[in-house]
């Protein structure tokens, strides 16, 4: 297998926690042979400078900071480009195995595309790739034969939990934390600020995720994320409050039998296995401690506090335009709650005005929904002038 591996998004979390594990397998032939940045080129010159091997491709997505950036950072045997497009051609490059696609947001679509376009693997971290245009990806990837393997930990685990079963399972659970927000009332969440929004109890993630695991929209991302990728109704999706963050998800089997899949929290195990599968190797992410105890709690998730929930499971069973609309609302509000121009109680609302809205279609094109997303976005814009969500 090619282990060359292109880090799209390498200066974000999962990003960062990439570069470790490739660290960790360095000498089993890994490295990172491409990555990209947007915003924190100084992190990733940093990052390039500590690598035992410099890569051989950095793309700066930003040709603005790029420009502006000390060339003389780079090492000295890259090649560094900029723009956007340098993205979706170094997902597609030959030299490169698999694709870790770790770019927040819809502008995470094109590269993510690229790279299953081109039959790579795909470590999928970028969720929105399959909320925006989730027929578009399974198409391309029929075409191409690309293999798509979730890093997100949850949908990992059922991948994982999967393979106890040639049988297919009748249900997934998935597991929540339920955020920092997990007991508060929607009073309480009407005055919640951008920094205990930003304060998860148990992961330690970007600004875009972390709020949306404060709203649950990130559950409804993974909701929709997992009618893609593994081919099952929404009907058939669950979601349970886990607040530990140690059962990472679950399925059920048509005999009853629930598997689950446990690990302390901690990304660079899913990260890895979609690296190395279906090989394990060692991982550097904390074990299970059998010395100590561990009080795992499981309960029904409340969808009249989190309605995000309610929206996740209405876009995973129209499909269609309605995933693109959605998440570039989402994106949208989430912005402007990060800059505190609306209550963090807004932000689940301007998603379900955009997705009521629109006209929604069943079969779009890419095109389409690129001018779905912008128009969502421009309407959150318009809403949010006119203070009325
Ligand atoms: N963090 C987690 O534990 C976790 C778990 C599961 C799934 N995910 C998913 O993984 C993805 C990344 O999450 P994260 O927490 O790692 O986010 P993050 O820390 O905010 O990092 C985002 C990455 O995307 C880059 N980026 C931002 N805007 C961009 C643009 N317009 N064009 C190209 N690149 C851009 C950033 O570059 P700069 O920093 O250089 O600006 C950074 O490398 C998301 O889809 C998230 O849902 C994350």
């Amino acid at each position: 297998m090619n282990r060359n591996v292109a880090i799209l998004g390498a200066t974000g979390s999962i990003g960062t926690a990439t570069i470790d594990v490739l660290g960790q397998l360095a000498d089993e032939g890994w490295r990172a042979w491409g990555v990209s940045g947007h915003a924190n080129l100084d992190a990733l010159a940093t990052a390039c400078e500590k690598m035992s091997l410099p890569p051989e491709w950095i793309v700066g997505s930003d040709p603005g900071l790029a420009a502006q950036f000390d060339s003389r950072r780079w090492p000295s045997s890259s090649r560094f480009e900029s723009g956007a497009e340098r993205l979706v051609a170094l997902a597609s490059a030959d030299e490169v195995g698999v694709v870790v696609a770790a770019i927040v947001g819809r502008a995470g679509l094109e590269s993510t595309l690229a790279a299953v376009e081109a039959g790579k693997r795909v470590a999928l971290a970028n969720k929105e790739t399959l909320v925006v245009a989730g027929t578009l990806v399974c198409q391309a990837q029929q075409v191409s034969g690309a293999e798509i393997l979730p890093v997100d930990s949850e949908h990992s685990a059922i991948f994982q939990c999967l393979q106890a079963s040639q049988t297919p399972a009748e249900r997934i659970i998935l597991t929540a934390s339920g955020g920092p927000f997990r007991d508060w009332t929607r009073e309480q969440m009407e005055e919640a600020s951008v920094a205990a929004a930003l304060n998860h109890p148990t992961w330690k993630m970007g600004p875009k995720i972390s709020v949306d695991s404060a709203t649950m929209m990130n559950k409804a991302l993974e909701i929709i994320e997992a009618r893609w990728l593994f081919d099952i109704p929404a009907e058939s999706i669950e979601v349970m409050i886990h607040p530990q963050s140690v059962i990472h998800s679950m399925v059920e089997f048509v005999d009853g039998s629930v598997v689950a899949q446990l690990s302390p929290p901690d990304m660079r195990l899913p990260i890895q296995y979609a690296l190395t599968y279906p090989d394990r190797v060692a991982c550097s992410a904390p074990r299970f401690d059998v010395t100590q105890r561990w009080d795992l709690s499981l309960e029904p998730a409340d969808r009249d506090r989190f309605p995000a929930l309610e929206l996740g499971f209405e876009v995973a069973a129209v499909g269609g335009t309605a995933g693109a609309v959605v998440n570039a609302a989402n994106e949208a509000a989430v912005a402007l709650f990060l800059d505190q121009k609306i209550r963090f109680t807004e932000i689940v609302p301007a998603c379900r005005k955009a997705l009521e809205n629109h006209s929604y279609e069943r079969h779009p094109t890419l095109q389409r929904l690129i001018e779905l997303d912008e128009w969502a976005r421009a309407e959150v814009q318009r809403w949010h002038c006119g203070a009325n969500f």
